[in-house]
């Protein structure tokens, strides 16, 4: 397995980010990760990735757990996290550079995928603009050569589509399919249902902290049918066909907050 996850529970202070998370990912799929706001997917893949610890429960990552062993598990991974840990008063090619060494590539693999990288993300025109002075998007792509250079077997990326353009996304998402055709393992997090459900082999919804689904999105949606004692669903009242991931993820975990629209903001007209 890519990743498991015991019982795993993060609280900061008396509140549950993640309440008894058990999480398992396969070698080699691509994993959406998917919930609203707030639901505790960035403090997942903090410690899935070693950026935070748990406050109990286990992670085994590519077998080997990550609390015995993080260096050797940090090595093999690539993590974007949601707030993009750059060093802003470098250029793009030496944060990739000192990502690089970091993890122990020597000069010539470095001098080989550096250039790549940096095409690849489009970010090779002005090789003077420190980090600080990149766009949002920017950095973000430049974080995402990070986690590649050193040819990671797991990817985790934490909204890894937000903020990026329309062609930069396309790129991604080209890469990402090619990367996971050759074996690697991506974990997202993403609230584009769009894009994980053309993409991914296996998604997970999780609510304040809880796992509420996990599988593939037939296996989910063959969950709902079951509930409705087989038939085929009927979520929209005209619904034809078999329901979009948004349709279940709404289903899944939008009846809870239901708003009751026409009651509330009356006075925004
Ligand atoms: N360092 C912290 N201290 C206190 N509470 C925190 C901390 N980090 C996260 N939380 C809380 O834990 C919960 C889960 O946060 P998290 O960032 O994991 O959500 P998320 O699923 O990534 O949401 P989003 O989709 O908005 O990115 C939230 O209620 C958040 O306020
Ligand atoms: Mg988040």
């Amino acid at each position: 397995m890519a990743v498991e996850t015991f019982d795993l529970v993060r609280r900061f202070q008396d509140f549950v980010a993640v309440d008894n998370l058990n999480l398992t990912v396969r070698r080699g799929s691509f994993f959406g990760f998917l919930g609203p706001n707030g639901a505790g997917k960035s403090t997942t893949i903090k410690m899935l990735t070693g950026l935070l610890g748990p406050t109990s429960g286990r992670i085994r990552v590519l077998g080997r757990d990550i609390a015995t062993v993080p260096l050797e598990v940090k090595s093999r991974i690539g993590v974007v996290p949601e707030d993009l840990n750059l060093f802003e008063r470098l250029t793009g090619a030496e944060m990739l550079a000192f990502t690089g060494r970091m993890y122990g590539l020597n000069k010539a693999e470095i001098a080989e995928r550096l250039p790549e990288l940096l095409d690849l993300m489009e970010l090779r025109n002005e090789p003077k603009k420190l980090i600080v002075e990149y766009s949002h998007g920017m950095k973000k792509k430049l974080c995402l050569a990070c986690a590649l250079i050193h040819r990671p077997e797991i990817l985790f990326l934490d909204e890894p589509f937000e903020g990026v353009d329309a062609i930069a996304s396309r790129t991604l998402k080209d890469l990402l399919s090619r990367l996971t055709a050759r074996g690697l393992t991506v974990f997202l997090t993403s609230h584009v249902l769009e894009i994980v459900e053309r993409l991914c082999t296996d998604i997970a919804i999780i609510s304040q902290g809880k796992l509420l689904a996990a599988g593939s999105l037939d296996e989910l949606r063959k969950g709902i049918q079951l509930e409705d004692d087989g038939q085929q669903t009927d979520l929209s009242g005209q619904h034809a066909g078999p329901i979009s991931l948004e349709e279940y993820f709404i289903y899944i975990v939008g009846g809870e907050r239901s708003t009751g629209e026409e009651e509330v903001l009356q006075w925004l007209g």
